[in-house]
């Protein structure tokens, strides 16, 4: 038998690496390398947890590398099947997979507890174990069911298998509603005062499953009410909440299966959530409890009634004619039409001509943190060219053109009537500038469901078609002058 000691020395270091690659993930030049630097702290907590496996006898090889195998080729296939803009999805998917491993842990934990007769006696013994088991099942099953919704919020809803598929090869589609009264929240408080009370209760009668099962089916329905009332633009702030809880979870599992390295990165993974979800709270200038109980999200999508005669390249050309300072204003659509490399061709061509260019990036722009800066870095856009939105705001009296690639919401100046989803949300004030330029395909709402007035301005420009094109049309216009 090792002596302990060792194992917990290779925890140690992964757990150092954790804290120096999460260090250096603070600046865009440092990323790279504290990215490689968590990597190999999970590549020795592996090993570690490995080697320790095979010297104590915990678990044969065969799950593992079953287990491995199994996970890999399902990794593998959704990483190379999924589009770039499907990525937000797929991380809401993951943090519910990692709450939901931790879940089925915790379970499997206490089932092989009962049927190996290994219940600690009634006492502080008890209480430790029992009580991370049902945390881990509490936090861990929120999660999940929390996660999916958010991932079906985000995807906007589902097909349903088997129904029969239109002309266009696809089967009926159903919107994922935004749903919550106000009563609900109290539903939802009782039901966590009985999730809580069900974790007593296996503390009571450890050998009665029923608790067990009961608290699984509590938490589950718990996360699935707990997003369901959220939605339009305060998903950003419910996705970091939900992988702050998945890391929770894990710090729970790493409690019921004596790990240190999992309470560690457990512990990281959610207090580094929880600090993402009050930055996101800022950036929307709500509190957690606020988007978290009173559902800024209902109400449903408005339809703009009005109507506004579009612009082509060539005019757009022309008022970027002679401008002095020009700021790119990137959102969603981007994205979704990959503009991002024909956005930093417009800007150097600006630039050629002694344009002052700068990007103004609002906090929640896209559908994940730090969308908009990677798609740009993406493109090779300087670092220091991305501008805050506190910032870029100072300089809007003086910007002559402002072009607004696939963004709505993160500029629709009702945010500041306070009312609807987008009520009191922080915009870039695109609207001061002297001419805006927007490029989306029509005058649909964005994510928030909200219309925007600034479509129809006459200071505004509406360049309809999708992004790339339209940024390809316009750089050819540009290059015509
Ligand atoms: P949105 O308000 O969602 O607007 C995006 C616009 O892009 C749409 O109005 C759409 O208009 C246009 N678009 C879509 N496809 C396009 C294409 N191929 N070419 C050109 N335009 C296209 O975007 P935003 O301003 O970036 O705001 C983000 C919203 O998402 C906020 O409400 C935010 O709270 C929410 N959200 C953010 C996150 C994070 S973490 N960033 C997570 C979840 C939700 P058309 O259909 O007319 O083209």
């Amino acid at each position: 038998m090792v002596d302990p000691v060792v194992w917990d020395i290779g925890y140690l270091l992964s757990a150092a690496l954790f804290i120096f690659g999460i260090k250096r993930l603070s600046s865009p030049k440092t990323a790279p390398s504290g990215n490689r630097l968590g990597a190999y702290g999970m590549m020795l907590a592996v090993v570690v947890t490995l080697v320790r496996m095979e010297t104590d006898g915990i678990i044969g090889w065969e799950l593992v590398v079953g287990g491995l195998a199994l996970g890999a080729v399902i990794g593998a296939i959704m990483a190379t099947k999924v589009q770039m803009t499907g990525m937000p999805e797929m991380v809401a998917l993951f943090n519910g997979f990692g709450g939901g491993a931790s879940a089925l842990v915790g379970l499997s934990e206490v089932l092989g507890r009962l049927q190996s007769g290994n219940v600690p006696e009634a006492g502080i013994g008890l209480y430790g174990t029992w009580i991370a088991i049902g945390m881990t099942a509490l936090v861990g099953w929120i999660t999940l069911t929390g996660s999916l919704v958010a991932m079906m919020k985000l995807k906007g809803g589902f097909y349903i298998p088997l129904t029969k598929k239109d002309d266009r090869g696809r089967r009926k589609w159903v919107n994922f509603p935004t749903w919550g009264p106000p009563w609900l929240n109290f539903v939802k408080a009782l039901l966590l005062i009985g999730a809580l009370a069900l974790v007593g209760l296996t503390i009571q009668e450890p050998d009665n499953t029923d608790w067990i099962y009961g608290l699984v089916a509590v938490s589950c329905l718990l996360g699935f009410l707990f997003v369901m009332p959220i939605g339009g633009a305060d998903m950003p702030v419910v996705v970091s909440l939900l992988n702050s809880l998945s890391g929770i979870a894990a710090a729970f599992t790493g409690f019921v299966i004596g790990n240190n390295v999992l309470i560690i990165a457990g512990s990281m993974v959610g207090a580094a959530g929880l600090v993402l979800t009050f930055v996101m709270c800022k950036a929307m200038n709500r509190t957690l409890p606020a988007v978290l109980f009173k559902s800024f999200g209902g109400g449903g999508r408005e339809k703009g009634t009005r109507t506004k005669i579009g612009s082509d390249a060539v005019e757009v050309a022309m008022v970027c004619d002679g401008i002095a300072k020009c700021i790119i204003v990137p959102g969603y659509g981007m994205a979704v039409s990959q503009a991002q490399h024909a956005v930093k061709e417009f800007a150097d061509l600006l630039e050629a001509m002694d344009v002052e260019v700068k990007y103004g990036i609002h906090p929640v722009a896209g559908r994940m943190p730090g969308h908009m800066n990677v798609l740009l870095a993406e493109a090779n856009v300087p670092y220091e060219q991305l501008i805050e939105m506190d910032d870029i705001n100072s300089e809007m009296a003086e910007c002559d053109v402002v072009l607004v690639v696939g963004a709505n919401d993160t500029v629709n100046p009702v945010a500041r009537s306070g009312e609807g989803p987008l009520g009191g949300m922080p915009i870039i004030d695109a609207d001061k500038a002297r001419v805006v330029v927007f490029i989306k395909r029509s005058l649909s709402v964005g994510y928030a469901g909200v219309d925007n007035p600034l479509f129809y301005e006459d200071s505004t420009m509406m360049l309809f078609g999708d992004g790339k094109k339209m940024m390809v049309e316009l750089n050819a216009a540009i290059k015509d002058l």
